[in-house]
């Protein structure tokens, strides 16, 4: 039998997947969760011990089966690093890429000899950056037939991609690269014009300022100049060109730019122009996707991590079905290259799976057992068993917010209802009390509401499937008084949609939580603290229950609660 261990190896956002020998995805995992440390720049991802970690949770044998090594990026550093230039990026950034994929491409293969999981030299075998993108968008997807768009910051083959999918199967249509076509870097360049941090990621945090602001003709007629398209593709423009035009463009809106140490509202208006702005490159982008006739648009690459554009696609390009994977950005590359490798030694297509985002790690069943015991003395613990989601449902009622440990961590950055903060939505302060006194974050930031997939239509305008958090859809206004802890200020959500097929726990706290409120809706947010990555191990979920203001953790099926014993 032989397995794929699948490495995403971009210099940022690591992190390895594990395919098993029918085509599906038996472990993922971003190094991120695993060292805890924000994004992971620079880490390796088959780091020795996240690999025997991820090996465990499987069902390889060294002495019976084989292994597959695959990495997202499909060349090694051939270029003198002088020769990369990019407008867009700066200086820092570029080097700093450059290195720590030499070091990434020159180190792989090192802990696979150092864990005995092969004695045969390692022959890594290397994919295309967006192909991995659009591979594991199509693992995520139910569609036979699409179209799948990549749109990213910078692959070592574009910057851009799309692709027909016809049976599961891929085939590129056509690419672009140069500095003047990534979408992923505009929102990166407006991300930094916005005072905030594009090393750690603060895309979202732009997205979340934007329903404050204003869309300014001034400034949509500047930041449309920073992309040009024609024939809904990227005009080709050399790096010349563009400093000039960027050059222009920052001195005209400087105005409305802020320096991270300026009040966040003074780049409310540019956030909500630069989210405009993106969303008419995109536009242009799909509309060129529109000229197949798809049903179905598959949308990947890290860009299809901007939930607010995501939810306004489908009713406005009349199509049947969008399709977002969990895990749209770099670290979802692991799966991706693993999956191209065992369809090319199949020649099979990309396989149908049960879709589930749930397939990090599992709490380890000894430490829970010796945290709910070290607990009992301090706390109120209450062995749930089968009745977990009845009793969450009936805490959040209460009103408590409670940390939820529970089975398999999901992969991409979105928790999904295993790894989560869960509380009512309905008190208009619960969003202040869960950014001040849980998550440590700003206030304007608003929190998703988690729904039922078929109770979409009651309470949103645009319904449409939503299972992995990433697409904003906005309230029926007769709705919006019944939920304002999870109503941003546009009036909009970014809804997780559940079926029970899916989510069947979140399913049964949802149905639960409606038989006591009446509103099938619950607030769910990620299980960290501001700056920290969603937790991983079962000691950090208890420390977080003593250091923050939530009220209870479900550890496995067990309640443990800060109320009196
Ligand atoms: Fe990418």
């Amino acid at each position: 039998m032989k397995w794929y261990v699948g490495l995403s190896n971009t210099g940022h956002d690591p992190a390895l997947a594990i395919i098993d020998p029918d085509g599906r995805v038996a472990f993922a995992e971003a190094t991120e969760r695993f060292v805890q440390v924000k994004r992971a720049w620079g880490i390796l991802p088959d780091l020795a011990a996240h690999l025997e970690h991820a090996i465990a949770h499987v069902d390889f044998d060294p002495a019976r089966d084989q292994i597959e090594v695959c990495t997202s990026w499909s060349t090694t550093h051939k270029r003198p690093k002088d020769e990369l230039t990019n407008p867009l990026m700066a200086r820092h950034m570029l080097d700093s890429l450059y290195d720590y994929q030499g070091c990434q491409f020159n180190n792989i293969g090192a802990s696979f000899r150092l864990l005995e999981l092969t004695d045969q030299p390692i022959e890594v075998r290397r994919f295309e950056h967006h192909a991995c993108h659009a591979a594991t968008g199509v693992y995520f997807s139910s569609a036979e037939d699409a179209v799948c768009l990549v749109i990213d910051g910078e692959g070592e083959t574009g910057a851009i991609s799309e692709y027909a999918v016809s049976g599961r199967r891929l085939k590129r249509r056509w690419r672009a690269w140069n500095a003047g076509a990534s979408l992923g870097l505009y929102y990166g360049w407006l991300t930094l014009r916005c005072g905030f941090d594009g090393i750690k990621g603060e895309e979202w945090k732009v997205m979340g300022l934007a329903a404050f602001g204003e869309v300014r003709d001034d400034l949509v007629a500047e930041l449309s100049r920073v992309l040009a398209f024609e024939n809904h593709r990227p005009v080709n423009r050399d790096d010349e060109e563009i400093s000039a035009i960027l050059s222009e463009v920052e001195t005209r809106i400087a105005h409305a730019t802020r320096t991270p140490q300026e009040p966040i509202m003074q780049a409310a208006d540019l956030a909500a122009s630069g989210q405009y702005v993106y969303g008419r490159f995109a536009d242009n982008l799909i509309a060129g996707c529109m000229k197949h006739e798809p049903s179905s648009l598959i949308l990947t690459g890290g860009c299809a991590l901007n939930s607010s554009y995501n939810g306004t696609v489908m009713q406005r390009f009349g199509l049947d079905q969008v399709d977002i994977p969990p895990c749209p950005a770099d670290d979802g590359n692991a799966i991706g290259a693993a999956l191209l490798a065992w369809c090319e030694d199949q020649d099979a297509p990309i396989a149908r799976s049960d879709r589930s985002p749930y397939l990090g790690s599992s709490p380890n069943p000894a430490k829970i057992a010796a945290c709910i015991e070290a607990s009992a003395p301090h706390f109120k613990v209450s062995e749930a068993g089968e009745n977990s989601a009845n009793l969450v449902a009936r805490k959040l009622a209460e009103g408590q917010i409670i940390g939820v440990m529970r089975g398999r961590a999901e992969f991409g950055p979105r928790a999904l209802g295993n790894r989560s903060i869960l509380a009512d939505p309905r008190p208009a302060g619960m969003k202040d009390k869960i950014n001040r006194l849980v998550k440590g974050r700003e206030a304007y930031r608003p929190f998703a509401p988690v729904i039922p997939e078929d109770r979409l239509a009651d309470w949103f305008e645009t319904p449409q499937p939503t299972p992995y958090m990433s697409k904003t859809l906005r309230w029926r206004p007769d709705k919006l008084t019944q939920i304002p802890a999870v109503a941003h200020a546009d009036d909009t959500g970014r809804a997780q949609s559940v079926t029970p097929e899916l989510y069947p726990w979140l399913h049964d706290v949802l149905v639960a939580f409606e038989a006591e409120t009446g509103v099938p809706i619950i607030l769910n947010t990620s299980l960290n603290i501001m700056g920290k990555p969603i937790v991983h191990s079962v000691e950090d979920t208890v420390a977080m229950l003593m250091t923050t203001g939530l009220d209870a953790i479900l550890l496995g099926d067990t309640l443990i609660e800060k109320a009196s014993r």
